[in-house]
């Protein structure tokens, strides 16, 4: 099994580093694993510019000529995936925001089902939760089976807080190991049907706006191969409906639209 480990310090082999490590000491005790770390301090991933292209056009047509594509195919060729990043101000860091970032694209077309996440932040001990967050939509579709926030002050810590953060970095290691053990993918759970029908019906409608998204949802029925239970069609039509009431004007404007078309 395998594990890629992004790491977003601009240190490279800071704290985060060796609490990642550390990770990886316990997976291999308890089995067969092999881990690659990607530094993004290192990788050729540019800085997003900001045009939103990916989104709604496709991140074929990013301008940014890199490693985008490729860092993609290696998490897809990945069991686990650690995200680490250090806390900065209540946030991720700026490498690992850019990561986010280059990837927005996977929030609207899902594509890692394959692949289990653990988040990894570590900070002075402030900030832990709010950096955890920042990095729980960067890949969009994978499941995240464990965030784990280690204090890492730039003090010794007392051997209270050191035995304290070994527990948790134990219980992460298991939690990625067990669950990169499942390899079959459930049926959708009722949210994730109607975020799936959401995306579907939004790009139909809108298809001029989000052409990628209309090619991606177009014949579809989920994601991925996958029994639809009767109960998440009739719940998610029903909830559905009361939910489009409310956002009615978080669409189009149709007359706006229908000039613009002409
Ligand atoms: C710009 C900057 C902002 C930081 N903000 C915080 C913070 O909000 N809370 C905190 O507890 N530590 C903060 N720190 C400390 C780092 O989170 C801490 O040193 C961490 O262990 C660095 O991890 P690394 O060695 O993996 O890069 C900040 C450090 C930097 C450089």
């Amino acid at each position: 099994m395998k594990v890629l480990a992004i790491m977003g310090s601009p240190k490279g082999k800071g704290n985060g580093y060796k609490v990642v490590r550390r990770i990886e000491e316990n997976m291999k005790q308890t089995g067969d694993v092999e881990f690659e770390y990607l530094f993004l301090k290192e990788a050729n991933l540019g800085l997003c510019k900001g045009c939103f292209v990916c989104v709604p056009k496709g991140e074929r047509l990013c301008p940014l000529k890199d490693d985008r594509e490729k860092i993609e195919q290696k998490i897809l060729d990945s069991d686990g995936v650690i995200l680490s990043s250090p806390g900065y101000v209540f946030n991720v860091s700026w490498l690992m925001k850019n990561f986010i970032d280059r990837f927005a694209y996977s929030n609207h077309r899902l594509r890692f089902f394959n692949q289990k996440v653990l988040l990894v932040a570590n900070s002075g001990g402030a900030g832990l939760e709010e950096t955890l967050k920042s990095m729980r939509n960067a890949l969009g579709g994978a499941k995240i089976v464990y965030e784990l926030a280690v204090p890492t002050p730039p003090w010794p810590v007392t051997p209270g807080m050191e035995q304290k953060n070994e527990k948790k970095i134990g219980e992460a290691s298991k939690k990625l190991h067990d669950a990169m053990l499942v390899k079959t993918l459930s049926p959708p759970k009722l949210n994730d049907y109607m975020r799936f029908k959401f995306l579907k019906t939004i790009s139909s409608e809108v298809k001029e706006y989000l052409p990628a998204d209309y090619e991606f949802y177009k014949d579809k029925e989920y994601y991925y191969d996958t029994k639809i239970s009767l109960y998440n069609k009739v719940m998610s039509s029903i909830l559905f409906r009361i939910a489009m009431t409310f956002m009615k004007d978080m669409g189009p404007n149709k007359e706006a639209m229908k000039k613009e078309n002409k």
